[in-house]
């Protein structure tokens, strides 16, 4: 019998999305030390971390929305209930954080008097210059990122138990779509 198991798109989006996220912290932790001298150089890679987020936001909303519409596959009933708690918090949080980043990020650009260039597009101007606006919105950005941080931490943390210490298939039903038969 078939063991149940997240859906090709689940997986595609979850991997997809993972790696992306992942890297999006590590160049948004990395670009806010460049230098402002010389000119243009901190400039550029904020245009890369804007356009890679507004695209990753996206991807996000698609991912939310097909989330919203499927199920997912029922836990082994071998799984304690701390664990089936602890398993559908820090999803929910991780779906909050995933969220908030994009738009709080996206605001926060948005309330300075620079348009958004999207890969080399500027995108319309709505917003207009409001400096404290922007700082609320980048506390939230920053808050977001460490809270997604400790998240990630955990969630990794936790598939590695399942795989080698409980060893009970929670990683493999994320990992392959078509299971062997058993
Ligand atoms: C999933 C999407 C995103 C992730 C994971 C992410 C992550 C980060 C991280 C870790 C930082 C450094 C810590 C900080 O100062 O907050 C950062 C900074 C920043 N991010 Fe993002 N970001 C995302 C999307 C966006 C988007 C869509 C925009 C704008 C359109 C954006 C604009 C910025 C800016 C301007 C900063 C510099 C600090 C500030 O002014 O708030 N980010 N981001
Ligand atoms: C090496 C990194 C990662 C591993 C090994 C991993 C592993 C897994 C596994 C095994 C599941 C399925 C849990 C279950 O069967 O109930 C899962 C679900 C999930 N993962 Fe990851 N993950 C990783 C990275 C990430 C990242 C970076 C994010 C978010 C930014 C993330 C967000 C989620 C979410 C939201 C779910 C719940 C899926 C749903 O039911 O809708 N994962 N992950």
């Amino acid at each position: 019998m078939q063991e149940p198991a997240y859906t090709r798109t689940a997986v595609v989006l979850h991997w997809l999305i993972a790696f992306c996220v992942i890297a999006q912290i590590a160049l948004g932790l990395w670009m806010i030390g460049i230098p402002k001298d010389p000119p243009g150089v901190r400039a550029w890679w904020f245009n890369i971390h804007k356009s890679i987020g507004l695209t990753l936001g996206l991807l996000i909303l698609v991912r939310v929305g097909w989330r919203f519409t499927h199920r997912a596959p029922p836990l082994p009933a071998s799984m304690p209930r701390w664990a089936r708690i602890a398993a559908a918090a820090n999803h929910h949080l991780l779906y909050l954080c995933m969220v908030l980043m994009p738009v709080s990020g996206f605001l926060g650009s948005s309330f300075t008097k620079y348009p958004i260039v999207y890969f080399g597009n500027k995108l319309p101007y709505w917003g207009w210059d409001a400096p404290e606006l922007k700082d609320l919105c980048s506390v939230v950005h920053l808050s977001t990122a460490s809270l997604l941080i400790g998240l990630i931490t955990l969630h990794i943390a936790a598939a590695l138990k399942h795989r080698f210490v409980d060893r009970d298939g929670i990683l493999r039903r994320m990992w392959a779509w078509r299971r062997p038969v058993t």
